[in-house]
């Protein structure tokens, strides 16, 4: 038999394996926070969710930090937004943070606190490590561990690549899914599903193949597009001005295990989602779409944007929903399920997630089979 087998359905509805994960897959895997230019004023900030640890990425006069998104006074959420421009500042009782951590203003301090230097050296926010690839940044909750570019291998060259290309922010947003967060990015991983879930959209837009590569859990799937899109793209290209990407001009897809997918669409469209985990059976997809760099360097117009959003907001959503739809059958029968599914190899980067995934719990979590 070529099929091998995916993993037990309990493992996408159960408490202790999203626990494990938290720690064991999320905390100590380089986890993706946005682009740099996303955080490029001072003050500017992104949040996010890494395992069991609420993050915040802010910039400080130019400097970027990582830091832990909870107060040390009563735990309150420092910045409450996905992003943002605000200075380190908790809303509650305005205490203020510095770049590594350390408290820097507590009102009252002298008649009702009496915190001395090291008293509030003690109540420093812990500080993570961030790393950046090209325009990305990453994130590691976890000490110790390999460097972003151990962690990437051969996918670091690639990234710094495309996030230097696609330098223009078009769209970005969220979904939720109720789905398991791995199945959720197990929908990106193959195009056997094409012909039944995207028959009048993926399937009139790219060709039913795929060549992998992989290492560790990232993996790549090249998948030739149809000819009206390459048509359609280099009159587009021609218009807006746009370059293309010189190594990619298909449609190019990267998976960065754990939770990062990025869909390259004739070396001049990104489109990049996440996939986070908000309960054993929820998960919030947040996506973003960039454009490639214009020709002159010159910054695309408004107008222009607005046509490349609106001609893609309506694609990628259909392709979004139809994908979620499935993933949520999917999901809905998991509980009421004993047997494992089997995975052909026209699906092989779902095995080398499951292999990566793994790898990351079984020694923390007995696996059924
Ligand atoms: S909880 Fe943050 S200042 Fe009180
Ligand atoms: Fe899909």
């Amino acid at each position: 038999m070529i099929a091998k087998q995916s993993l037990h359905p309990e493992h996408y509805y159960d408490a202790k394996t999203l626990e494990v994960e938290q720690t064991q897959v999320f905390e100590k895997s380089w986890v993706f926070v946005g682009f740099k230019d996303q955080i490029s004023q001072n003050h500017d900030f992104i949040t996010l969710q890494v395992g069991n640890t609420p993050v915040v990425v802010q910039n400080f006069n130019g400097e970027l930090s990582a830091l832990l998104n909870v107060c040390s006074h009563r735990k309150a959420k420092l910045q409450t937004a996905q992003r943002g421009n605000r200075p380190l500042l908790c809303p509650y009782h305005c205490w203020s943070y510095k770049s590594d951590g350390a408290l820097s203003g507590v009102p009252q301090n002298r008649t009702d606190f009496g915190l001395d230097d090291l008293a509030k050296k003690k109540l420093a926010l812990k500080q993570f490590n961030l790393a950046s690839c090209g325009n990305m940044l990453f994130v590691r909750v976890a000490k110790e561990g390999p460097r972003l570019d151990e962690f990437l291998g051969p996918y670091f060259n690639i990234l710094e690549e495309i996030s230097n290309d696609f330098v223009d922010p078009v769209q970005q947003g969220n979904y939720h899914w109720e789905t398991n967060w791995k199945l959720a990015c197990e929908t990106v991983l193959e195009v056997y599903h094409v012909a039944g879930t995207h028959p009048e959209t993926f399937a009139k837009f790219a060709k039913p193949e795929v060549e992998v590569a992989h290492f560790n859990g990232h993996t790549t799937g090249n998948t030739p597009l149809q000819d009206a899109p390459k048509k359609w793209w280099a009159g587009a290209r021609k218009h807006l001005k746009l370059e293309q990407s010189t190594s990619y001009s298909e449609y190019n897809h990267f998976f960065i295990y754990p939770n990062l997918a990025i869909g390259l669409t004739n070396g001049s469209l990104m489109s990049l989602q996440t996939y986070e985990p908000k309960g054993t059976t929820q998960s919030q997809l947040n996506f973003q779409l960039r454009m490639m760099r214009r020709v002159d360097g010159g910054a695309t117009s408004d107008a222009v944007k607005a046509a490349i959003k609106a001609n893609f907001t309506e694609f990628n959503h259909t392709i979004l929903e139809e994908d979620r739809l499935v993933a949520e059958s999917c999901q809905a029968n998991m509980q009421s399920i004993d047997s494992a599914g089997i995975l052909g190899k026209c699906e092989e980067r779902i095995l080398h997630f499951h292999d990566a995934w793994r790898h990351d719990v079984q020694p923390h979590l007995p696996l059924r089979d």
